[in-house]
């Protein structure tokens, strides 16, 4: 299957850098908020990220208008009703994820992909409910994702090679390198990361050491271009604590339960950099 036209649902973090790096490849681009301002809020960062890389030469002046002639922006679903492959960026909630594929299902047309952007849900829920289980795959990739080399290519139970194959070649097709995984939570990043970042706050938590010192730690002892404060703050408390909680749900294994620091800094809507507040202060 050739794919030309990619859908995006979300222009957060993820979907805006998703949808960037999409529209950046040669892919017409449709990319959707659920209201005007979060969308405006969205496809500025993305042009801004363009106007970033012509300053730096990265692009031409010629390139960035062409990038921005591939990327809509919508507020309607209906609009990837010609989509070859819809990747879905949205909250991280099971939930809203249920109550979307069944809706993309019966809007894109029917030999398209559907793709979840998820770092931790189960995908094989998602493609259960859709009439299509065996065109429904991971495809997770990492922030900054327009810079990061790798994305995640998900496998459910129902998920056809065909699909996979397709999906791996767009990935390469995006300057991404794949790697595999079977749909269990976590897949092979989080499962890893995931333990690594709730220490960090545990140690902060008991007194261990300081936040800043861990950080230079891990930075300057392990090479790590951000310390794991830096980074939860980069990634968002909230979706590391979603990440968590659903590899906590899995397989019960207190290495993943989330710190009650953690819970508490995203009950009180420290989310991190996006927040402007995190382990650090951006405002
Ligand atoms: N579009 C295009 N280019 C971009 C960009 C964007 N949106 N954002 C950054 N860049 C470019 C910059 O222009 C810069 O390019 P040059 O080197 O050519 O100048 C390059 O990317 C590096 O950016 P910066 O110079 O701003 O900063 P840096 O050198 O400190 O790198 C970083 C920033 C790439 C984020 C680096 O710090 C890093 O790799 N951090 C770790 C990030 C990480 O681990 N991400 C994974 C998180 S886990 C996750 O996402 C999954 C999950 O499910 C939780």
């Amino acid at each position: 299957m050739t794919i030309r036209k990619v859908g995006v649902v979300g222009c957060g973090l993820m979907g805006g850098g998703i949808a960037q790096t999409c529209a950046q490849s040669g892919y017409e681009t449709v990319v959707r908020e659920v209201n005007q301002e979060l969308l405006d809020k969205g496809l500025a960062r993305i042009y801004s990220a363009w106007e970033m890389m012509l300053s730096k030469s990265k692009l031409t002046q010629g390139q960035v208008d062409e990038n921005r002639s591939r990327l809509h922006g919508t507020l309607d679903l209906a609009d990837f009703a010609d989509c070859d492959l819809v990747i879905e960026a949205v909250i991280e909630n099971m939930e809203e994820k249920l109550r979307l594929f069944p809706v993309l299902d019966r809007i894109v047309k029917p030999e398209a992909l559907l793709l979840t952007n998820t770092s931790s849900l189960n995908i094989t829920q998602m493609g259960a409910v859709t009439k299509r289980p065996e065109k429904v795959c991971g495809l997770h990739f990492f922030n900054p994702a327009p810079v990061m080399k790798l994305v995640e290519v998900v496998k459910t139970i129902s998920s056809s090679e065909d699909t996979i194959e397709t999906v791996k070649q767009f990935a390469i097709s995006l300057g991404k390198t794949t790697v595999l995984a079977k749909d269990t939570a976590g897949f092979i990043v989080n499962f890893l990361l995931i333990p690594y970042l709730i220490a960090a706050i545990r140690m902060l938590e008991n007194g261990q050491a300081s936040r800043d010192d861990i950080d230079t730690a891990m930075k300057l002892g392990c090479g790590y271009p951000m310390g794991p404060f830096t980074l939860l703050d980069y990634v968002g408390l909230d979706t590391t604590l979603w990440a968590a909680e659903a590899i906590y749900e899995e397989y019960k294994d207190p290495l993943y339960a989330p710190p009650p620091l953690l819970r508490r800094m995203v009950q009180s809507g420290i989310y991190g950099k996006k927040s402007g507040k995190g382990f650090y202060n951006y405002q």
